[in-house]
Formats: structure tokens, C-alpha cells, sequence
């Protein structure tokens, strides 16, 4: 064992055997609403044809190195402007890591910035790229403080800017007039990268507007859609400006398999759209029945998922849980956010054990 802690200590770097890992809880056997998962699959026909694309994968050759079909596909179904091309990643999580580490420099400590509470790879990756992560405070109903983004991006002038679109785990979009004040105040300085994970949901996206700003990055994920477990995220950007971060993209980082699931599902993507426009609906009813229970604050939400302030997060998630229904309790991530809890919106039956069981829990 000594050997191994001091290996450990004499090569793993100080700051990341101080972290804990990405915790993943545990949900077999619970109605899991934690991870804003589309609950439905695609209808069994489809299902079925898809298994029969998947058999006649090459499993034993290298993925095409240009991805040129599935960014193909990519382009023309989800509104990339023309002109503009796409990379890929594993996942967005990849592709958040890929921008860091092009973005971190040799010569100082270069800035990722974000308005926080956000998702947590911005700083997390910024972190292992030896960035300096800078959270600015959202206001207390989650609207950007444009005082003081545009103060700390003229004192730290941040290499990168992420701006979730609409935002994890606050659920709401920001103004667009000041996330184009933000792209604009970085000008030549600074890449912002718009997040829009959430853009089937909120039906608003700066991805036609890549023409007016050339330091705009706009990050998508097939996540949210309806296919979390294939990982698969773009970004699309002006063409020069992704060629630089494709050399850092390891090569073949998409697999085959995921490759001509997406290729499928994108040409029935009209299913997808149905599913989403379902959720849309779903979490328009759940947040009205919601804000009638006593005690309970529901934010107005664009994305799959809904913010909600209860008297006592730590109460109501612990009899959520007994109840075997499994929400994120975020109420000690941020002060803004003191004793909220995020859910996910799924299908009337789950949001209907889900209503049932915080009611029960609120009791
Ligand atoms: C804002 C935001 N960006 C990116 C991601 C990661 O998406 P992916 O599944 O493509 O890695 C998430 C996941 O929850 C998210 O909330």
C-alpha cells in the first residue's frame, strides 16, 4: 500500500488527487430524474431497423477520419448555417476539453470564464488544462449581472467564455442582447462558446447569428435529443477558427457505432423533434401543478429539466430517494441556489410519481 500511495503522490498531480470524481449515483430501481435523460426510446420499428444498421458496422476498421456523412448530416438537419462545418466530439464533455486545452497557454495561466452556477465542466476542465477558472455570480433570479461580467472580462481578459443556452442548472435563457454584448466584449480576445445542450427545448439558438460574430462558438450535444448513451456533441464555429481545435480532437474519437446510430437517427429526426415537443409540453403542465403546492417556488425553465426552491432540499430529497425517486439535490452548489432541487421532465407517468412523491414529501 505504501507503494502505491507514494506513487500516487509522486506523479498524479496535487490538484487532482484532491478532487473527488464526477459522482454518478447509483439508480437502479428509482424513477431517475437526475441526469435530464429523454425518457422515451425510439418506436420499436425503428428500433429494429437501426439494429440491422448497426449489424453491418465494420467494427474491424478505423471510423472515417473525416466524419464527412455524419457531419454532413449534422449540418443540413440542425441548422448550421452554410459555410459552416461542425467537429465532433464524445459527447460535449470532450469537446469542452478540446477547447480548453487549445485555449491554455505555455507562456501564463490563461482564463476560462463563466457565469456560475453553471455546468460543472467548464471549471472542472479548465482546471486539468491548468486554466484558471473565473465564476461570475448569476443575480439572484439567474439573470446575468452584466456589471459584472463586463468587469471581469475586462480585468481577466478570459481566453474562453462559456455561456450555457439556456442554462444548467438554472434552467432559464439569458437575455440575447447581452450574450451578444459579452461575444462582442471579447472581441479578438476571447472565444464565447454557447452551450446550447438544451436547444430542443428552447426552441432559441445563436447558431444562425455564426455570421455575425466571429468569435462564436456554438456547442450542441444529441444528448438531450434522445441518444445520451451513443455521446455525441458538435460545435460549429468559423471554419479557420475550427481547424485549430480539430488538431487538438483525438483522432478517431467517435466510434463507428455511434457514428451510424446518429446517421439513422438523424434522418428520422422528425421523431426526435415529436419527443422533445412531448417534453415541452410536459414541463409547461408539471411546473403548473408544481407551483400550487405550498411551500414550493418553480423557476421558469427552457430546458428539459425544472428548477424548484422547497423549504428544506436536504428533507425532501432524502424522502424523494426512500420513495425511490431520484432528483439533484443542488442546494449546496451555490448560494443562489440554497434549497433547490433540478428534475427532469420525463413522461406523464414518471412526472406523475414524481408529483405524488414530493407532495407526499413535502408533508
Ligand atoms: C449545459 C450542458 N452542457 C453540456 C452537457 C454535456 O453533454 P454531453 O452529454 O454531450 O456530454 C450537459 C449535460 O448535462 C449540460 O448540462
Amino acid at each position: 500500500m505504501a507503494f502505491i500511495d507514494n506513487l500516487i503522490s509522486n506523479t498524479i498531480r496535487a490538484d487532482v488527487r484532491a478532487i473527488d470524481g464526477y459522482h454518478v449515483p447509483a439508480a437502479s430501481g428509482y424513477v431517475k430524474l437526475d441526469a435530464m435523460e429523454n425518457p422515451y426510446l425510439l418506436p420499436q420499428h425503428l428500433r429494429l431497423e437501426l439494429g440491422q444498421r448497426l449489424a453491418d458496422v465494420m467494427l474491424n476498421r478505423y471510423p472515417v477520419a473525416s466524419y464527412a456523412t455524419l457531419k454532413a448530416a449534422i449540418c443540413e438537419h440542425l441548422g448550421v448555417p452554410s459555410g459552416y462545418d461542425v467537429i465532433l466530439g464524445n459527447g460535449s464533455d470532450e469537446l469542452i476539453s478540446i477547447i480548453a486545452m487549445a485555449c491554455a497557454r505555455q507562456d501564463r495561466r490563461a482564463v476560462v470564464l463563466a457565469p456560475v452556477p453553471a455546468f460543472v465542466m467548464y471549471a472542472r476542465s479548465a482546471q486539468f488544462a491548468g486554466m484558471d477558472f473565473v465564476g461570475v455570480p448569476l443575480k439572484a433570479d439567474f439573470t446575468l449581472d452584466m456589471d459584472a461580467m463586463l468587469a471581469a472580462i475586462a480585468l481577466h481578459q478570459p481566453a474562453v467564455v462559456f455561456l450555457a443556452y439556456p442554462n444548467n442548472p438554472t434552467g432559464n435563457l439569458y437575455d440575447a442582447a447581452d450574450v451578444a454584448r459579452i461575444i462582442t466584449a471579447l472581441g479578438e480576445n476571447g472565444v464565447a462558446v454557447l452551450d446550447e445542450a438544451y436547444e430542443p427545448f428552447a426552441q432559441q439558438s445563436f447558431m444562425p447569428r455564426l455570421p455575425e460574430f466571429p468569435n462564436l462558438i456554438v456547442m450542441r450535444t444529441v444528448s438531450k435529443l434522445g441518444l445520451a448513451g451513443i455521446r455525441l456533441g458538435y460545435m460549429a464555429a468559423a471554419p479557420a477558427l475550427l481547424e485549430q481545435f480539430d488538431k487538438v480532437r483525438p483522432p478517431y474519437n467517435v466510434n463507428v457505432m455511434t457514428q451510424a446510430a446518429a446517421e439513422f437517427a438523424l434522418g428520422h429526426i422528425d421523431v426526435l423533434n415529436g419527443q422533445a415537443a412531448s417534453l415541452r409540453a410536459a414541463r409547461g403542465e408539471l411546473a403548473a401543478r408544481l407551483a400550487l403546492l405550498p411551500g414550493v417556488q418553480v423557476f421558469p425553465s427552457a430546458a428539459n429539466f425544472l428548477l424548484i426552491r422547497v423549504p428544506d432540499a436536504d428533507a425532501v430529497y432524502a424522502k424523494l430517494c426512500a420513495r425511490r425517486v431520484l432528483v439533484k439535490n443542488i442546494g449546496k452548489m451555490h448560494s443562489v441556489l440554497t434549497n433547490c432541487l433540478r428534475i427532469t421532465v420525463s413522461t406523464p407517468e414518471e412526472n406523475s410519481v414524481f408529483f405524488d412523491a414530493i407532495k407526499a414529501s413535502l408533508a
